[in-house]
C-alpha cells in the first residue's frame, strides 16, 4: 500500500525531457493541464547535451505556433546549400531554393531544450530531474502509473490520466507497447565526434568516399560536429585526434586552399545505425511520441523533427481527450503520425544507401558502386532528382 505523501497526482505524466517531452508539456501546460515531466538525468545534463541542430521548417512552423521559438528566431542562422565531395567531384546543392524551396534553421538542440525548458517552468509546468521512471502500470485503466526513483533512492508513483512516453528509444515506455513490426541493423557504424573549432564551411558536407562516409555539420561559431564511417569493432579510443583529421581532410576532399579547420575533439561516440518502425505507438493510456516511437539512422537528421511534430500531434489528442472529453484524436494517433514516420524513414534509408559504400565482403559490392556513382550523378545533374532530394531532406 502506498502512503499518500509518495503518490504524486497530474493529468498527464511525460517520461522524459528531451525535445519530444519538453515540447508536449509546454503545449499542455498553455492549456492549463496539470503536467509532470520526469526526467532520470540533471537539469544540468539535459541542458548541455549537444546532439541535432537541424530544425525542419515544419518544426519551426510548430514552435512559433506555440510561442517556443524566441531563441532559435533570435540566434539560430539559416542554412540551405549542402555540398555532395568525392575523391573526384564535388557538388553543391541550394536545397533551399529547390524543392518545395525552404531552408532549414540551424539551432543546436541543447539550446533549444533550455529555452523549453526555462517556458515550460515560466508557464507552471512541474520537472522532477535525476527522477528515474523504472516501471509503469495500470495502462488500459484510466489512473495509469509511474513508478519513480529519485537520487535519494526514494520510491514514488505517479499517477496521471495520460501517460506520455518521450524517454527514448530504449525507455521503459517503449518497452511497454508493441514491439516494433519492423526492425533493421544498417551494419553500419559511424563515430560521431564534437570539436571545438569553427565549422570549416558555412555548407553542410557529405563526404562520399570509397573508403567510407565522412560528415561535417555546422553548429555554432566554434562547435562542428563531425561524423567518419568506421569498423564496427572499433571504439572511440581507437581513433587518435591524428587519424581522426587524416581521414576527414581524404574524405572530405580538402585541400590545402580549403583545409578543414582543426580543434580538439571535446566528445566522441559510436552510433550504430538502426532503424526500428513500429505499428502502433499506444498501450492504453501510454502513448509514445519522438524517440520513443522510432529508432531512426541519423544520416538525415530526422529525429529531433519528428519529436517536435509528435509531440504537437500529441498533445493535440490529449487536450481533446482531457478537456472536451473527445477521444477520437487519441484513437487516431498512430495513424495520425506513423506515416510522418515512415516517410522519414524511407528518406533515410535513400540517404544511407547514397552515402556509405559497399561492405568489402558484399558479394554485390561491385554493382552497387555503380549504382552509387549513378546516383550520385543523377544527383548532381537533373532538376528533378535535385528537387526530389530537396523536398525530402526538408520535409517531415
Ligand atoms: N526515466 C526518466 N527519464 C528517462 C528515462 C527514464 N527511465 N529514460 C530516458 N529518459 C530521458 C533521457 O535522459 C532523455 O533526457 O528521456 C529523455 C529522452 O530524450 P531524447 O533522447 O532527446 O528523445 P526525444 O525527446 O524523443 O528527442 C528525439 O532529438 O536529439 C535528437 O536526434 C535526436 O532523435 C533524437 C531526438
Amino acid at each position: 500500500m502506498w502512503c499518500k505523501s509518495d503518490v504524486i497526482d497530474s493529468e498527464v505524466v511525460v517520461l522524459g525531457a528531451g525535445p519530444a517531452g519538453l515540447v508536449l508539456a509546454n503545449l499542455l501546460c498553455a492549456v492549463g493541464m496539470r503536467c509532470t515531466v520526469l526526467e532520470r538525468r540533471s537539469r544540468e545534463w539535459v541542458e548541455n547535451r549537444a546532439r541535432a541542430g537541424f530544425l525542419a521548417p515544419d518544426s519551426v512552423e510548430v514552435l512559433r505556433r506555440h510561442g517556443l521559438a524566441e531563441g532559435l528566431d533570435r540566434y539560430g542562422s539559416t542554412h540551405e546549400i549542402c555540398e555532395f565531395r568525392g575523391p573526384d567531384r564535388k557538388f553543391e546543392l541550394s536545397y533551399g531554393s529547390l524543392g518545395s524551396g525552404r531552408p532549414h534553421t540551424v539551432y543546436p538542440q541543447q539550446l533549444l531544450v533550455t529555452d523549453l525548458l526555462a517556458e515550460l517552468l515560466r508557464r507552471g509546468g512541474t520537472v522532477e530531474f535525476e527522477t528515474t521512471a523504472e516501471a509503469v502500470g495500470d495502462l488500459d485503466s484510466d489512473r495509469p502509473w509511474v513508478q519513480t526513483r529519485d537520487a535519494a533512492g526514494r520510491v514514488r508513483r505517479h499517477t496521471g490520466q495520460f501517460l506520455a512516453g518521450c524517454d527514448g528509444a530504449r525507455g521503459i515506455a517503449a518497452a511497454a507497447v508493441p514491439p516494433p513490426a519492423a526492425i533493421r541493423d544498417h551494419g553500419i557504424t559511424w563515430l560521431a565526434l564534437l570539436v571545438q573549432a569553427p565549422p570549416s564551411s558555412a555548407n553542410v558536407l557529405y563526404g562520399v568516399h570509397p573508403e567510407g562516409f565522412a560528415g561535417h555539420m555546422p553548429r555554432s561559431a566554434d562547435i562542428t560536429r563531425y561524423y567518419l564511417q568506421c569498423d564496427p569493432e572499433d571504439t572511440p579510443e581507437s581513433w587518435s585526434e591524428q587519424r581522426v583529421w587524416d581521414a576527414l581532410t581524404r574524405r572530405l576532399a580538402a585541400t590545402d586552399q580549403e583545409p578543414l579547420s582543426r580543434g580538439p575533439v571535446v566528445e566522441r561516440s559510436l552510433v550504430r545505425l538502426r532503424s526500428e518502425i513500429r505499428d502502433s505507438l499506444r498501450q492504453g493510456r501510454l502513448l509514445l511520441a519522438g524517440d520513443a516511437c522510432t529508432a531512426i539512422s541519423p544520416s538525415a537528421a530526422k529525429g529531433a523533427n519528428l519529436a517536435i511534430m509528435g509531440a504537437e500531434l500529441l498533445a493535440r489528442a490529449l487536450t481533446a481527450a482531457l478537456r472536451h472529453h473527445d477521444m477520437t484524436a487519441v484513437d487516431r494517433y498512430s495513424a495520425d503520425y506513423l506515416p510522418m514516420i515512415q516517410r522519414a524513414q524511407e528518406f533515410s534509408h535513400w540517404m544511407i544507401e547514397l552515402l556509405h559504400p559497399p561492405a568489402p565482403d558484399d558479394p554485390q559490392a561491385a554493382y552497387q558502386r555503380v549504382l552509387r556513382r549513378a546516383r550520385l550523378d543523377s544527383l548532381a545533374t537533373s532538376r528533378h532528382h535535385q528537387d526530389f532530394f530537396a523536398e525530402n531532406y526538408v520535409g517531415i
